[in-house]
């Protein structure tokens, strides 16, 4: 039972390296999950392929038409999928819905762009509305990227190692420790001593410090 992903989007190019690559592309390789990119463009109805209009009502940009979109989430749907609308004014996207997308069968994504998208999309075919930050992006490919990225780390395989999804931030509500690797000595900086010691105990100790110290500094909305 592995996870299927539609994502519906005007530059559908822009995904192409994302999903070739690194963990993802491992993880799709090896059948953990199924990435499928639509181009929008291929349900508008014209010869120009419009995917945009004015906005009725007057003012600045243009608005993404029902007809393509409407057509396109009618066909990639199956019962009971997850249909996700990625847009600055919705819900702020956390680790935990990560997760627990990460467990559905099916999700649609729907990258929006222009000024918006015709509010009859979000009100009939929408299940989920996802933010991934307070700033406003060209459009909501990236958005659908960065949920893809995250969810998929939480599925059974794509990492290799469990342990790195127990011990990192957002998991423990605690930001992370720092990490040092080999050398010890360069350019005059040293490793922190403990974390050469050998002695497990003082390591953990040592790490949980600099974990409160880092999140009281950064986030101290974390620690409430
Ligand atoms: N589309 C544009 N900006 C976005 C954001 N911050 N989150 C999700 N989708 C977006």
């Amino acid at each position: 039972m592995s996870l299927t992903i539609d994502v519906l989007t005007l530059f559908p190019r822009m995904l192409d390296g994302f999903l070739a690559e690194s963990i993802l592309g491992k993880g799709i390789a090896a059948g953990h999950l199924a990435v499928k990119v639509h181009d929008l463009r291929n349900w508008a109805v014209d010869k120009h392929r419009t995917a945009d209009d004015r906005p009725f009502g007057g003012g600045a940009g243009m608005v993404m038409k029902p007809e393509p979109v409407f057509s396109a989430i009618e066909q990639v749907q199956t019962p009971g999928c997850r249909r996700i609308y990625l847009t600055p004014d919705g819900t702020p996207f956390t680790s935990a819905i990560a997760r627990e997308l990460s467990q559905q069968q099916h999700l649609v994504l729907l990258s929006g762009h222009y000024e918006g998208i015709d509010q009859r999309i979000r009100d009939r075919l929408i299940d989920q509305e996802l933010s991934i930050g307070d700033y406003v992006l060209t459009n909501g490919t990236l958005a659908a990227a960065v949920v893809i990225d995250a969810l998929a780390r939480f599925i059974p395989g794509v990492l290799g190692e469990e342990k790195s999804l127990t011990h990192e931030s957002f998991t423990s509500k605690l930001l992370d420790f720092p990490q040092y690797t080999r050398p010890a000595e360069f350019r005059g900086m040293s490793v922190p001593e403990v974390l050469l010691s050998g002695n497990h105990a003082e390591i953990e100790k040592w790490r949980y410090a600099r974990q409160l110290e880092k999140t009281r500094q950064v986030r101290p909305d974390l620690l409430k």
